[in-house]
């Protein structure tokens, strides 16, 4: 695995190994990251590794997409873990830039999603969205993907950049992966390890809450109304866990649905003593 900081270095090297791919529809695959990599990263990288000739991972921690009472400062750094796991998936390229590469003095564009950008994560995040559609523009820019790599487990990430890539033309495709879990159902995140054991036994209710309602839903349930509302009984029976937002919406505009028929993403964030975790299930148009 070749480790770029620098943008020329890394087009270059890229630049050269597209030129020598032998086939005709070689391709190069991206998956961005911010690091602390976990088992849901990995699956994302072998998934990449599966359908590209060239796998290109970026590190890189935000800043803008952080709100200045956020976590930016304290967000896990675990640099040498994440070379190892990279490197035993056979990565070919990774990209870690520090934040004066990404944004050097003077940087004032930003990519504004629209009204997208402050639904669910967006309206508890305000400008996040515009942090992530700018940075991974950005990467883009700079990797020229064929295919990018995004979880499942950030829904609303995935509908703000597929947004972005249509309007903005981005030459490629987002491929989005299945959430990674923890056997007892925990969604993977580099925030879990902020977690005492005592808030990490609570933070199990917001699966079970999504499980819930997703039987009831399998068993016929159509209005989105009951199922937020069978969401908000099951979170409410760990009190220590306080409810950020609890939605049914439309996974590509996120807007609420009143009817589960045509499918619907449901999402639920929540604060886990000091810790903002998020976990969402998909359910398809019922046939
Ligand atoms: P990060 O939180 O590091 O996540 C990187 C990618 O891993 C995202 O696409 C995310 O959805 C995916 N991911 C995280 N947990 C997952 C899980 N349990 N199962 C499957 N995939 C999972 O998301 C970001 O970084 C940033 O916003 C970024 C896109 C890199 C822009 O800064």
């Amino acid at each position: 695995m070749q480790i770029f900081s620098g943008i020329q270095e890394i087009r270059g090297v890229l630049r050269d190994l597209r030129a020598g791919l032998s086939m005709p529809h070689g391709t190069v695959g991206f998956v961005p990251t911010m690091g602390a990599l976990h088992a849901g990263h990995r699956s994302l990288v072998q998934t990449a590794r599966a359908h590209c000739n060239i796998v290109v991972v970026s590190i890189f921690v935000n800043p803008t997409q952080f709100g200045p009472n956020e976590d930016f400062n304290r967000y896990p750094r675990t640099l040498e873990d994440d070379l190892r796991m990279l490197e035993a998936e056979g990565v070919d390229l990774l990209f870690t830039p520090d934040v004066e590469t990404m944004y050097p003095t003077g940087a004032t564009t930003f990519v504004e999603a629209g009204g997208i950008g402050d639904r669910l994560d967006g309206a508890s995040r305000p400008g996040h969205f515009r942090g992530v559609a700018t940075v991974v523009a950005k990467l883009f820019h700079i990797v020229q993907p064929d295919l990018a790599f995004f979880g499942q487990k950030d829904a609303a990430q995935v509908a703000v950049l597929r947004r972005m890539v249509r309007d903005l033309n981005f030459p490629l495709e987002l491929v989005v992966c299945p959430t990674v879990c923890e056997p007892d159902g925990l969604a993977m995140s580099s925030r879990n390890r902020y977690l005492s054991p005592e808030e990490r036994a609570q933070a199990l209710v917001l699966s079970r809450a999504l499980q819930a309602a997703q039987a009831s839903a399998a068993r016929g349930e159509r209005r989105a109304f009951a199922l937020r509302q069978l969401m908000r009984n099951v979170l409410c029976r760990e009190p220590a866990v306080r409810v950020d937002y609890i939605a049914v919406v439309d996974p590509d505009t996120l807007l609420p649905v009143e009817d589960i028929r045509s499918g619907a993403l449901l999402a639920i964030a929540a604060f886990v003593g000091k810790t903002r975790l998020i976990d969402n299930v998909l359910l398809s148009p019922a046939s």
